[in-house]
């Protein structure tokens, strides 16, 4: 029996990692969504057509507004929503995506009750909250791709700086997806060599700041969008390791229930992947201060789960104080109108 992929989300990200993981041969795969009618259909054909000259036998279908043929999936991945514009947080995007991210695991799961969630909307570690809720999964099986992108830019950035291969670094990044992610030199290393007895901590301090400004440094140059290549292939890297039970260790947003003192939130922290989805969560010990860092990540994220729930003693839909501020809350809901005015298909 073919395994098979769902995309929610037909744009950049879920489009670009659909056919990298199409190419893998490893699982069939249906792309739902689009800001217009047919466009996740145009797309699934353009790349089914493609099957004879890459060689794969993934048949490839895509949908408006149709989950019948998302049953069964061993994988959904929810890529829909509104993506960042220059200027706008992570945590902007905060409420149109929420509602997105709600409905959307509230039409799929019926059908794929046993599959497995990779969130990528952001922002993502809040997303997971609404999908861990929404769905009723277990925690292993919903699981935020936001690590295995930063460690690749963190790596990127680092094999520059050495000129060395791409290959020998192997990246360490821990905590929420967001500004305050937090990059660990310590567990970093170049070919066995922690990146610490490579570099000073000025060229560090300064890879790491790119590192947390990734996502922006992107999405500041290409001006409409944000980043989709680096995204799909994380996505790509997750999939294959749950569809081939690699058991591959990999920074994901797990639900932690006490794990680094960090009870009832998705954080990034290192994960086991295979066929069960997460099926270890990885401790490390940390120092006093790189503690204190994922703490604050993790205040961030939490402060973002507290408002979605409507917990901040404010309306869900108008959060202030220590939410994201007003202007910033008028200009997502002038971009959800916008989206929504455009007839997409995401779902109300
Ligand atoms: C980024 C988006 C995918 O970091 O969150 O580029």
């Amino acid at each position: 029996m073919r395994k098979k992929i769902t995309f929610l989300g037909s744009g950049n990200v879920g489009s670009t990692a659909a056919m990298r993981l199409a190419e893998l041969d490893l699982a069939d795969i249906v792309l739902v969504g689009g800001v217009h009618e047919g466009m996740s259909a145009g797309k699934a054909l353009d790349m089914d057509e493609a099957s004879p000259l890459e060689k794969h036998h993934s048949r490839i279908s895509g949908y408006t507004n149709r989950y019948t043929d998302t049953e069964g999936s061993d994988i959904i991945v929810i890529s829909a929503g509104v993506a960042r514009r220059p200027g706008m947080s992570r945590d902007d995007l905060l409420f149109t995506n929420r509602d997105i991210v709600h409905s959307l695991v509230k039409k799929v799961v019926p059908g794929s009750p046993d599959a497995i969630l990779i969130l990528v909307t952001n922002p993502l570690d809040a997303m997971c909250h609404v999908a861990l809720e929404a769905s009723g999964f277990p925690r292993n099986r919903v699981i935020g791709m936001a690590g295995v992108l930063d460690s690749a830019r963190f790596a990127t950035f680092i094999s520059r700086e050495l000129n060395v291969s791409v290959e020998n670094v192997c990246a360490f990044v821990l905590g929420g997806h967001g500004d305050t992610m937090v990059p660990l030199p310590r567990y970093t290393c170049v070919a066995g060599i922690p990146v610490t007895e490579l570099l000073g901590q000025e060229r560090l301090d300064a890879i790491m700041e790119r590192t947390r400004n990734g996502g922006s440094e992107i999405v500041s140059l290409l001006k409409v969008g944000s980043a989709y290549y680096a995204p799909a292939c994380a996505v790509k890297e997750m999939c294959e390791a749950i569809l081939k039970d690699k058991k591959k260790i990999m920074p994901c947003s797990a639900y932690l229930t006490g794990e680094y003192g960090i009870r009832d939130l998705f954080v990034g922290v290192p994960v086991k992947l295979g066929s069960d989805g997460i099926e270890d969560i990885i401790e490390v010990s940390l120092t006093g201060e790189e503690h204190e860092a994922l703490e604050r990540s993790a205040e961030s994220v939490r402060t973002l789960v507290r408002i979605i729930r409507g917990m901040d003693g404010k309306k869900p839909d108008s959060p202030a104080g220590s939410g994201p501020r007003p202007r910033a809350q008028t200009r997502v809901k002038r971009i959800r109108d916008e989206v929504i005015g455009q007839g997409t298909c995401i779902p109300k």
